[in-house]
Order: structure tokens, then C-alpha cells, then sequence
């Protein structure tokens, strides 16, 4: 008797992990006939691709949603583009996609991908889609990832790109998904280290995210009263734009000090590499200074009230115009409303830095 409730007790531990792991599992080995497309269903794709940023995964939601209900069938493709070329794919639908909005990071996983990144690997992705009868992918990421979105539309798979990373460098949009986010958690961050800074008569130097891009640092400095706002677009001259600056601040009756600095300044694209900038300050100010690198600590949370906003307009955007038949074009935010442009001419597109704010950011740091 005691046997048989042994052997029953593992007959239903079995089935519960088959229940809880295959559904993952099986999505990865299920038959390509079961992503292909029905005889009345066109399929389409979605990944995310680079940096994740949140807002990534409300774009999923709103872009599958809306592909269904306009009789597409959806995959997702797991780990970006590397996802594609090892064939990771799992079917969204209405129930995978919901309660999805309010996460950080990408339900899908992000990667950048080597192979993807040469012809052959070009080639080899959109055979692929061939094979599964993926007629378009919405590709969400940076314009590394629209690069392989022009590339794969080059190789006969329609691509939308959807503009999503924290670092708001896609010139060709006003906006990029994640951004306000990122800035928000920065923020909040800095006022925690104000506290102290303030404290005990500190300053503190803060290198933020945003690659070449110094939408970060500016917003940030500016929201936070820094006294010194280094960014990538802008050279500085080390004495006249940070000494000088922390020394007038003091004048001014400042007892510590703020100085954002974008992780791009110098040209230099690896984090946590201006600590010597706090430690010049340091000698020649004789002001106690500290260094902090908040890195990847900007790119999780939840996303923003906007973010989830502008992530579900854009997703639902590129389902649209997939489902018209468009190809080869990238989702924008122009002058407050969505738009599409051919990936080619966005990709030259040039927006400016915002140097009035900046001049304006640093005359309220003094
Ligand atoms: O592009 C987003 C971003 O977070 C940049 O701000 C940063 O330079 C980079 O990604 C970091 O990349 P990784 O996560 O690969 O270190």
C-alpha cells in the first residue's frame, strides 16, 4: 500500500514538471509545421534585439495582440536575432502576452549577435523565415538592431523597426522606448547619493549610461541641480569646465557638489572609466570626492506611465502596417505623433543635440 502511494506521489511530481517545463521546452522543438502559416493565417515575428530597455515587453504585447486580431499568427523569436539563426521560436498568443507591461527587461531575452551580423548570417536568418512562413518581423531594439532589420528586408523578409533603448540615440525619433524609465531611475538614484553627498560635504562624480549619446546625462543633470554636466557631443576643457565650475559653485556657498558625466565622454565606449576625473577633483580642489558608475542598474524597473503608453501605440502601429503589406520602415515618434519612415533614409537621419538646454542646464548649476 505504502508503495503504491510512493509510486503515485512520483507519477505526480513527474506530471507536474512535465506541466510546468514542456510548454517553454516544447516551444523550442515543437515542428515547424506548427509555426507555419495556416492556409489563411500569414505569420508574423517579433524580437528584441540589443540593450533591453523597459517598454520592450508592453511593445510585444500591443504588437501581438494586434496582429491577431487581424488574423495573423504571431512567433516570437527568442535571444534577437542569434534566436533566429538557432531557430528559438515560441507562438504568442493572447494569454502569453498578457500581464506583460508592467515588467522591465524583454519576456523574449535580448542578445547581439555576431553571426547575424555578416552576410551569410543574412542569408541563413531569412531562409529561415522562409522555412516557417514568417512573412515580416518587427524588430525592437537600437539601430544595430534596424541595420539587420534593413539588412534581412534587403533579403526578402519585411521588417518594421520599433525604437527601443534607454539611450534615446535613434536619431530618426523624437523618442525611444525605455528612455523615460531610465532617466527616472537616475534621478531617483542621484537624490539618494545627494543625501549623502550633502552630508558630509561631498562631491560625487556619476557616470551615467548612454553610449555616444548624452540625452541621459543632460536630462539627468539637469533635473538633479548638477553643477557639472559632461556629455559625448560637447569637449570640455578640465579646468574651465569642471574645477572652475565646482570652485564658483562653492563661492556661491555650495557645501557639495554633483557632476553627471556620459559614459561616451572621450570617445571611450566601455563603462566605468572616469574615475580619474574624480580624482583630479579631488587634488586639486582638496574636496573629498567619490566616483559611481550606476551602469546597468538605469535599464531595469518597471516601465514608465509613457513608456507603456508609447510602447503600445508604436507596437500597434507596426502590426498595421505590416498587415498593409509596408516593408522596410521604422516607427517614430515625430512631433508628438506615431509615424513610419524607410529604414534607409532613417538610418541618415540626423537629430541634433539639444544644446539649449544643455547651456540652460548649466547656467541653473552654478
Ligand atoms: O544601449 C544601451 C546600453 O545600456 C548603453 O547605454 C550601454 O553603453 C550599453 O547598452 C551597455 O551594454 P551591455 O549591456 O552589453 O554592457
Amino acid at each position: 500500500m505504502l508503495r503504491h502511494k510512493k509510486i503515485f506521489t512520483i507519477f505526480l511530481v513527474i506530471l507536474n514538471l512535465a506541466f510546468f517545463v514542456l510548454p517553454i521546452d516544447s516551444y523550442a522543438n515543437e515542428s515547424k509545421e506548427n509555426f507555419c502559416a495556416s492556409a489563411n493565417k500569414p505569420t508574423v515575428a517579433v524580437l528584441t534585439s540589443g540593450g533591453d530597455s523597459p517598454g520592450m515587453n508592453a511593445v510585444i504585447r500591443s504588437f501581438t495582440k494586434t496582429a491577431i486580431s487581424m488574423g495573423m499568427k504571431v512567433i516570437g523569436i527568442r535571444h534577437g536575432y542569434e534566436g533566429l539563426l538557432n531557430k528559438d521560436f515560441i507562438e504568442l498568443n493572447l494569454e502569453t502576452v498578457s500581464g506583460i507591461s508592467c515588467l522591465g527587461g524583454t519576456i523574449l531575452h535580448s542578445s547581439r549577435s555576431k553571426e547575424f551580423n555578416t552576410p551569410e548570417g543574412v542569408k541563413k536568418a531569412a531562409a529561415i523565415c522562409r522555412e516557417y512562413g514568417i512573412k515580416g518581423i518587427a524588430v525592437i531594439g537600437g539601430d544595430g538592431s534596424f541595420r539587420g532589420a534593413r539588412d534581412l528586408t534587403n533579403a526578402g523578409i519585411s521588417c518594421i523597426g520599433i525604437p527601443g533603448t534607454i539611450d534615446n540615440d535613434i536619431k530618426c525619433t523624437d523618442y525611444t522606448i525605455g528612455f523615460d524609465t531610465a532617466i527616472n531611475t537616475t534621478i531617483g538614484l542621484i537624490d539618494r547619493v545627494r543625501d549623502t553627498s550633502r552630508s558630509h560635504d561631498r562631491c560625487f562624480v556619476i557616470e551615467v549610461m548612454g553610449m555616444n549619446c548624452g540625452d541621459i546625462a543632460l536630462q539627468t543633470g539637469l533635473a538633479s541641480e548638477a553643477n557639472v554636466i559632461l556629455v559625448p557631443e560637447i569637449e570640455y576643457n578640465f579646468q574651465e569646465d569642471v574645477i572652475d565650475r565646482i570652485l564658483n559653485a562653492k563661492l556661491n556657498g555650495e557645501s557639495h557638489f554633483i557632476v553627471i558625466v556620459g559614459e561616451g565622454v572621450g570617445g571611450v565606449s566601455k563603462i566605468a572609466r572616469h574615475s580619474t576625473i574624480a580624482e583630479q577633483i579631488e587634488k586639486e580642489t582638496g574636496i573629498d570626492t567619490r566616483y559611481l558608475v550606476f551602469g546597468h542598474l538605469q535599464r531595469g524597473g518597471a516601465p514608465t506611465l509613457k513608456d507603456r503608453v508609447m510602447a503600445s501605440k508604436m507596437g500597434m502601429h507596426a502590426a498595421r502596417i505590416l498587415n498593409e503589406g509596408k516593408e522596410n520602415r521604422v516607427i517614430a515618434q515625430k512631433n508628438g505623433e506615431i509615424v513610419d519612415i524607410d529604414i534607409t533614409e532613417a538610418l541618415k537621419i540626423d537629430r541634433p543635440f539639444d544644446y539649449k538646454l544643455y547651456s540652460d542646464a548649466l547656467v541653473l548649476g552654478q
